[in-house]
């Protein structure tokens, strides 16, 4: 099975319509790739690892080195799915050389195949400026984590007219800037509805209903890993109870000397 392209991708949506949902889901290391790859079309590297793998407060803090290393580590251990990296904090915001240089840095260093930033018509020229150059862009609009320190938290967006407004005219400069896919986090359902309409591109939903062409999760939220999540998550697992247990039930059999035993022993012949 050859790896699926961007642009296949991309052709997912035709005359506003996208027949069959585009399936992304986070991915930060080589065998956690491994498993989500045959059932995903994108994996993201996402800068949300600054969180759930470092334990950091926010996304800022992220670095280059951080999204590279990953990045890598997600390409190797898959070959289906298209590998999508995050632009971290800093690393794209001052100009479309500085994100050029920055981009193509993580793509030369992983082999992804696009990146994706935060951000709307501010955003645009940049998206135009990789795009001609051969970097793929994803946008990222609606709750941009990144800006948490200028949204004030991490609540959803859209709620008045012309925060809505200023979400679907977002999505639409990033589109006409040639971005191959938008994805719209944390908006209410009808901005959702009013983005994917606007947008010849597909979008990516999370948080932003089910009315977008596709729908992206943080696999660790997904799977249970963590004891509060958004209200828009649904958990498929529960894996921070499983950990613990297989952890209480490890360290017991250490303390009563039963780990390890004669099959993980070995023997001289
Ligand atoms: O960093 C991330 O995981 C993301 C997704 C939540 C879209 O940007
Ligand atoms: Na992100």
């Amino acid at each position: 099975m050859r790896r699926l392209t961007v642009p296949a991708i991309r052709a997912r949506k035709q005359d506003g319509v996208t027949e069959e949902p585009i399936v992304m889901l986070t991915a930060y290391t080589a065998r956690q790739a491994q498993l989500l790859d045959a059932h995903c079309d994108m994996l993201l590297v996402g800068d949300s690892l600054g969180q759930v793998i470092y334990g950091l407060p926010s996304t800022i803090p992220v670095t280059m080195r951080m999204m590279a290393d990953h990045a890598a580590a997600v390409v190797r251990g898959s070959y289906h799915a298209v590998v999508v990296v995050d632009m971290p904090f800093g690393s794209y915001e001052a100009s479309p050389q500085q994100a050029f240089d920055s981009a193509a840095m993580l793509l030369k260093e992983s082999g992804a195949a696009a990146v994706k930033l935060e951000g709307g018509e501010a955003m645009a020229e940049t998206v135009a400026f990789l795009n001609s150059r051969g970097i793929p862009v994803v946008g990222h609009v609606g709750l941009t984590p990144q800006a948490v320190n200028v949204l004030g938290g991490y609540g959803a967006r859209g709620r008045s007219d012309a925060e809505a407004e200023k979400i679907v005219g977002d999505a639409r400069a990033l589109c006409d800037a040639g971005a191959c896919a938008i994805v719209v986090e944390g908006v209410v359902e009808p901005i959702a509805i009013a983005v994917t309409s606007a947008v010849s591109c597909p979008t990516i939903g999370i948080g932003a209903s089910a009315r977008c062409d596709g729908q992206v999760l943080v696999t660790e939220d997904m799977l249970g890993m963590f004891e509060r999540v958004p209200r828009f998550v649904k958990r498929y697992d529960d894996i921070a109870a499983n950990i613990a247990s297989a952890a209480e039930h490890y360290a017991k059999e250490v303390r009563d000397r039963s780990f390890p035993g004669a099959e993980q022993t070995y023997q001289p012949k």
